[in-house]
């Protein structure tokens, strides 16, 4: 089985950006937080700052992968491209947040990729990208 974890823009930023709110580890080390889980599930790893990168990683890994796991970042909250390419596609979408979103700024209790995803995960850190990428693998095993 195949996944591709996606994150959004500022999350290179992670290990300096709010550590309080996003924590202490470096994007890298969040990857291999999450790699360190899986011996049997092929993970590829996409960052990037850019709205139309992200949708073409959307429309490629539809071809080649079992799943997505997405942090958005704040394009979560407005970008209805993403979302319409998740739209687009036949393969499962889970959303993540490392923040609890519901307990921060009013914009960010808005998610527009919401309800086209296959479920959220939100607040619980970066065992979130684990706990997604296990979701994914159980529906897969259940096809
Ligand atoms: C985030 C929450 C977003 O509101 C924010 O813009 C991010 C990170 C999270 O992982 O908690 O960049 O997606």
């Amino acid at each position: 089985m195949k996944v591709l974890i996606i994150n959004g823009p500022n999350l290179n930023l992670l290990g300096t950006r709010k550590p309080l709110v996003y924590g202490q580890k470096s994007l890298k080390e969040v990857n291999e937080f999450v790699e360190g889980y899986f011996k049997k599930v092929d993970l590829v790893f996409f960052q990037s700052n850019h709205e139309g990168e992200i949708i073409d990683k959307i429309h490629e890994a539809d071809s080649e992968f079992d799943g997505i796991v997405l942090n958005a970042g704040a394009f979560t909250h407005y970008s209805y491209a993403i979302r319409d390419a998740i739209e687009a596609i036949s393969k499962p979408v889970i959303e993540v947040h490392i923040s609890n979103v519901a307990v921060r700024e009013e914009f960010r209790h808005k998610s527009v990729i919401g309800d086209v995803v296959v479920g959220s995960i939100v607040g619980l850190g970066i065992y979130g990208y684990v706990l997604a990428v296990q979701a994914l693998a159980h529906q897969h095993r259940r096809k």
